[in-house]
């Protein structure tokens, strides 16, 4: 299988439409990630990533095949939290269950880290429940650091959240995997 991380071009356009219109994958993310998706939702996507600034920014599609079926992004934080990223993603659902994700979850940090010298942590905030996110997390070295309690409103109800986190210090182990190696 052919992984490949690159930056989203406007012919995409089909593949997010096709691949972003699921609910199994909205119910999982925050609300500006609609339900359904439409069109102009892709379109919207696939522009504002064309355009982020990548001092600030990284967005990536995931490339399986020749296809971009998913997307994962690194965002800097501002003000206090400015040497600390956010990482989110999601992945067609036809995808699912590969190592996909935990093998893209692990180049972008190293892109995160390579590219943005101040960086020392990147986090992600999964839904408690998100079981699948969790795991991939942790197979990627995240550590889990806590559970926020009733954080999320998602649809009227109250979920927990979970805080992971990598921190530049912890990822002497990625060394021997940095092109994507598949064995940790
Ligand atoms: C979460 C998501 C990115 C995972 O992508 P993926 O490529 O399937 O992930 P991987 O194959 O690398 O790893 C998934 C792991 O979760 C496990 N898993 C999946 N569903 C599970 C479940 N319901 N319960 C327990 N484990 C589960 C898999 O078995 C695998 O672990 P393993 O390798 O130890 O067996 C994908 O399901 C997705 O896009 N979900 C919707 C959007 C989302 O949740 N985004 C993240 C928001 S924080």
């Amino acid at each position: 299988m052919d992984l490949i991380l690159r930056p989203w071009r406007r012919e995409d356009v089909e593949d997010v439409l096709r691949y972003a219109n699921n609910d199994k994958i909205a119910r999982n993310l925050r609300d500006i990630f609609p339900h359904p998706y439409i069109l102009t939702d892709a379109e919207g996507f696939i522009e504002s990533c064309i355009a982020a600034d990548e001092e600030e920014q990284l967005f990536r599609a995931i490339e399986v095949d020749g296809r971009a079926v998913g997307s994962i992004s690194l965002c800097l934080g501002s003000d206090v939290y400015r040497m600390t990223a956010e990482l989110g993603y999601w992945l067609a659902e036809d995808y699912w269950g590969r190592g996909i994700m935990t093998r893209a979850v692990r180049r972008i940090c190293w892109e995160g880290y390579d590219r943005w010298e101040d960086l020392v942590r990147i986090y992600a905030q999964p839904f408690a429940h998100n079981t699948a996110s969790r795991r991939v997390l942790e197979k990627a070295g995240f550590q889990l650091e806590g559970v926020m309690r009733e954080s999320v409103c998602k649809r009227g109800r109250v979920y927990d959240s979970c805080m992971y986190a990598l921190l530049m210090e912890d990822m002497d182990w990625y060394e021997r995997e940095r092109d994507g190696g598949e064995t940790h």
